[in-house]
């Protein structure tokens, strides 16, 4: 199927010829053919690079110039949304109007009225919601990127609620939902009340493997031995790959780890520079206002080296991504954010530790689909004949077990994370706030659109339902008027702020302890 079979608007197909791109890729062919471009729900479960994106923008900008309405983009990070808002910024001469909008959550953003795209974060989109404007009513498309932030303990109950209120707001408009590790996809699927696309084509083969003492083992048995210059597995595996022409991308779990990381490769490995590489510097020197990051940047990249984290700008990103697709970066130390995001694929990719420090909580593994993210980055189409991603071992039964833990195994199911006491009022509260004047049948309504009522057991949400409305009630956030809940101003004002309302409420007893003021204004002073 090619995309000029698509019922696209003369304009945009010509667009998408422009850029080069004919045929359809095989999960973005089974997509339209389960109804994209019918308005049809569809979530899409397939591999890193195998076209998502592409297909949510083309499909975005249809919606728009067919005249069925406005398309929201959400993505799970503000670094994500501004990169989709650019992203966009590329159909310029079709006459698109787009709006990014990710600060300030206490506004209706009536200026969106005017707008046909809005990029924005779940959480901004969230508090939007809650002012109802009515531009809502206008929106035909909702695409959420990276659906598996679900299972998030802190963005996946603002995404599940969000999506609730969504549905209930907007019951006609088409959802497309994008992910590339969800272990449990048919029964998101159900609940998304869509068709599932779940493939695992990818346009480069990937082979997975664990080093060992000098050695990689890959998952088909065959093994590598490696040069061990540095006595360093990240260096001589960093260094095997640009001896072998090829480039590398490092996952690391801070940013701290990406810049400090970034520099020994760079003073270790001393790469011979070329002149892309010198160019790409002194541009990057006067990249920023912090002139110590420019220095330091510009020196590594001089090395052929970049760190990325989503503390850069995000011009400073674009130019080292650019950089690195263009050669003049051989190799990124990146946080996790680097594996969510752009399209910046490399030869090979090094994890270099399965675990990640807590704060409270000491060092914990990753979870798979974390993993299965990072290892979507390797092989670059039309370059490498095969990506590789590579775990470090320390030992033999480590590396036994990263070969069962990650290689082997399935990403996660997404589970709700809505069923605690704490997020749930939370919610509850959103969602009374949102529907002022919503009763139990409401209240029931929203319920059965979460994600929550397919997995947790009838009596236990009753009992969540009546326990939150308790201490709602009992705390002045709600008002039982009739068989309608209202929210008090209090409730409004908790609720704007994203605050657990026990928390509220204690700062509220503690304060008035202390003197006679009122709640409104202890609220103004949390
Ligand atoms: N059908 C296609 N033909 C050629 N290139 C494609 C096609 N679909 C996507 N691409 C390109 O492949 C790369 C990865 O696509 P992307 O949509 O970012 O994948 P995903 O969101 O699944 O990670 C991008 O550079 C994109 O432009
Ligand atoms: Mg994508």
């Amino acid at each position: 199927m090619l995309f000029s079979d698509l019922p696209l608007h003369p304009i945009l197909r010509k667009k998408v010829e422009m850029r080069g791109i004919r045929g359809l890729y095989p999960p973005q062919e089974e997509a339209v053919k389960k109804g994209l471009f019918n308005g049809k729900n569809i979530l899409m479960v397939t591999n890193t690079a195998s076209g998502k994106t592409l297909l949510a923008e083309i499909l975005a900008i249809n919606t728009v110039m067919s005249g069925r309405g406005k398309v929201v983009y959400l993505s799970p990070l503000k670094a994500l949304a501004d990169e989709k808002f650019r992203d966009f910024g590329q159909y310029s001469e079709l006459n698109l109007k787009t709006i990014l909008t990710v600060g300030n959550y206490d506004s209706a953003e009536p200026r969106i009225e005017w707008y046909d795209i809005v990029c924005t974060t779940y959480e901004k989109m969230d508090s939007i919601v809650r002012h109802r404007p009515s531009w809502l009513n206008e929106v035909a498309l909702i695409i959420i990127d990276e659906i598996h932030y679900l299972d998030d303990e802190k963005r996946g109950p603002v995404l599940e609620s969000l999506i609730a209120n969504l549905k209930l707001i907007m019951p006609s408009a088409q959802f497309f939902a994008l992910s590339a590790t969800v272990g449990n996809a048919n029964e998101i699927a159900s609940w998304l009340e869509a068709e599932l696309v779940e493939s695992s084509w990818r346009p480069v083969p990937l082979k997975e493997g664990v080093f060992l003492n000098g050695k990689i083992i890959y998952s088909d048995g065959e093994t590598r031995r490696i040069k061990t210059k540095f006595s360093s597995p990240v260096l001589d595996l960093v260094y095997d790959t640009v001896e072998d022409g090829g480039q590398a991308i490092v996952f690391v779990n801070s940013r701290r780890r990406a810049v400090s990381l970034a520099k020994t490769v760079g003073e270790r490995l001393n790469l011979r520079p070329n002149s892309e590489s010198d160019e790409l510097s002194e541009k990057l020197r006067h990249s920023s206002e912090v002139t110590s990051l420019n220095e330091e940047l510009a020196a590594l990249v001089r090395s052929g080296v970049s760190f990325h984290h989503a503390g850069l700008t995000v011009e400073q990103r674009r130019e080292i991504e650019r950089g690195f697709r263009g050669g003049a970066i051989k190799i990124i130390v990146a946080t996790p954010t680097l594996a969510a995001g752009v399209n910046l694929p490399a030869r090979r990719v090094i994890i270099e530790s399965s675990e990640r420090y807590v704060a409270g909580e000491g060092s914990e593994p990753i979870k798979i689909l974390e993993y299965k993210q990072f290892a979507g980055r390797a092989g670059r189409p039309g370059y490498d004949e095969y990506g590789e991603a590579i775990l470090i071992a320390k030992t033999k039964s480590d590396a036994e077990d990263l070969f069962a833990t990650y290689i082997n195994g399935q990403p996660e199911k997404i589970r709700s994370k809505m069923g605690t006491p704490y997020k749930f009022r939370t919610h509850l509260l959103s969602f009374i706030v949102t529907f002022d004047g919503s009763n139990d049948e409401g209240i029931s309504r929203y319920i059965s659109k979460l994600l929550l009522s397919k997995q947790l057991r009838k009596k236990e949400i009753a009992e969540l339902v009546s326990e939150s409305i308790k201490m709602l009630t009992e705390g002045n956030f709600i008002l039982a008027s009739g068989n309608a809940y209202i929210p008090t101003e209090l409730g409004r004002y908790v609720s704007e702020l994203y605050i657990d309302p026990l928390t509220a409420l204690y700062a509220i007893k503690a304060l008035k302890k202390g003197k006679a003021i009122t709640e409104f204004s202890v609220m103004h002073l949390i």
